[in-house]
């Protein structure tokens, strides 16, 4: 009886033998984890954004909910994944970094120190604030994935700030990058209201960014009558992901980005301006790099078939092709003049590629720069932070 008995819970246990006993909705989880994430699978569950005032005037160091609450948040029902699950599974790794990033800020300095390196006093207020925001985010990003697909946790960051004025100079960066990556995003939705709500997130960004022009900077907050357009989001996306410590992440996170049908399958060599680049403004020539010695562009070069290679340059609206000689490659840089024609406005994006305004993800050779005009030199603070 007794072992009859036994057997019975033996298979009954059986197929969930990797489960923790821990609470949870719906489904079993994976060992190792808690189960309290799963809580948040209920998006009713916690403060709610738009209701809570803690996505805005919460003044604390500690982490913020859901920030406070690090494991991914497993399947609750099983069946199709939602439409846009991949996007918003992708939005949510980005929101995690920039949550993650003003986290750090928050920790990491005092209001006093914004002070002393002659910011406003209340800098350190709105650090706060838009970390609550991104808080938020990431709630928002959470409940747009169907219960039916993992909504991915944060990883481990490490970001090149060294003093408050770097910290402030990568928030410009950081923002002006995820409003450029967000006119590229919303062609990926299938579903008009994910449009929408990635237009809305967008507009807040540009919120930011505005407040750090004027208010940190000195600056005229507008930039130009169109934001820059770019089409391959994801490999602005691609570029934040150097921000994250290798293999910190948790080992059931979707890949970041994915690689889905609108993002190739190669990972792109990065571009960035050499660091010793005086002015990235238009007309100015500049030097590119490619920073990876483990992923460096090729270039083909033959007698016979030649191939004329792009520098394209996004900005607005406008796109404009410069042909690059690669002749002589592989000398591990190109020098090229950034479009004189451009306003001083803005950002510039540019890539290598072998098709006249890089028609198609495939006819990209490189990754994205992104040749910030606003503030002027900002990129040199971070490259030489403490340097005039
Ligand atoms: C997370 O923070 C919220 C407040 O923002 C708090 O109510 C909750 O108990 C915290 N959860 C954990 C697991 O620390």
């Amino acid at each position: 009886m007794l072992s009859h008995g036994a057997a019975l819970l033996c298979a009954l246990l059986a197929p969930f033998g990797a489960v923790n006993a821990a609470p949870q909705i719906g489904l079993p989880i994976p060992k190792g984890y808690s189960g309290e994430a799963q809580k948040l699978a209920n998006p009713t569950y916690g403060p709610i954004p738009g209701e809570s005032n803690v996505y805005n005037y919460y003044w604390g160091t500690d982490r913020p909910f859901p920030g406070n609450i690090t494991d991914p948040i497993f399947p609750s029902e099983t069946g199709p994944p939602g439409a846009d699950d991949a996007l918003w599974q992708d939005l949510l790794a980005a929101g995690w970094l920039m949550f993650e990033f003003y986290q750090q800020g928050v920790e990491r300095f005092t209001e006093r120190e914004f002070v002393k390196a002659d910011m406003p006093k209340h800098t350190y207020r709105r650090i706060q604030e838009i970390r609550n925001n991104a808080a938020g985010h990431i709630r928002i990003f959470q409940n747009q994935i169907s219960p039916t697909s993992i909504k991915p946790g944060p990883c481990k960051y490490a970001f090149p700030f060294k003093d408050p004025v770097s910290f402030l100079a990568l928030l410009t960066i950081l923002e002006i990058s995820s409003m450029t990556s967000l006119t590229g995003l919303v062609q990926q939705p299938v579903l008009g209201a994910s449009k929408s709500a990635l237009l809305a997130i967008a507009e807040v960004e540009a919120r930011h960014e505005a407040w750090a022009l004027m208010d940190l900077w000195d600056e005229d907050p507008f930039g130009g009558p169109s934001e820059t357009l770019f089409p391959y989001a994801n490999e602005i996306l691609e570029s934040t992901a150097t921000f994250i410590v290798p293999g910190s992440c948790p080992k059931e996170n979707p890949e970041f980005p994915q690689r889905h049908a609108l993002h190739g399958k190669k990972k792109l060599p990065p571009l960035a301006a050499a660091k010793d680049t005086e002015s990235l403004i238009p007309g100015s020539v500049v030097t590119f790099e490619f920073p990876d010695p483990k992923n460096q562009p090729s270039f083909l070069t033959s007698k016979r078939i030649k191939t004329q290679y792009y520098a394209v340059f996004f900005h607005g609206a406008l796109t404009v092709n410069i042909p690059i000689d690669t002749s002589a490659w592989p000398k591990k840089r190109i020098r090229v003049m950034v479009p004189e024609a451009f306003e001083t406005k803005g950002v510039v994006v540019v890539v290598i590629s072998d098709r006249p305004d890089a028609e198609t993800r495939d006819s990209l050779v490189t990754g994205p720069a992104i040749l910030l005009q606003q503030p002027r030199g900002l990129e040199q603070v971070l490259w030489h932070p403490g340097k005039e």
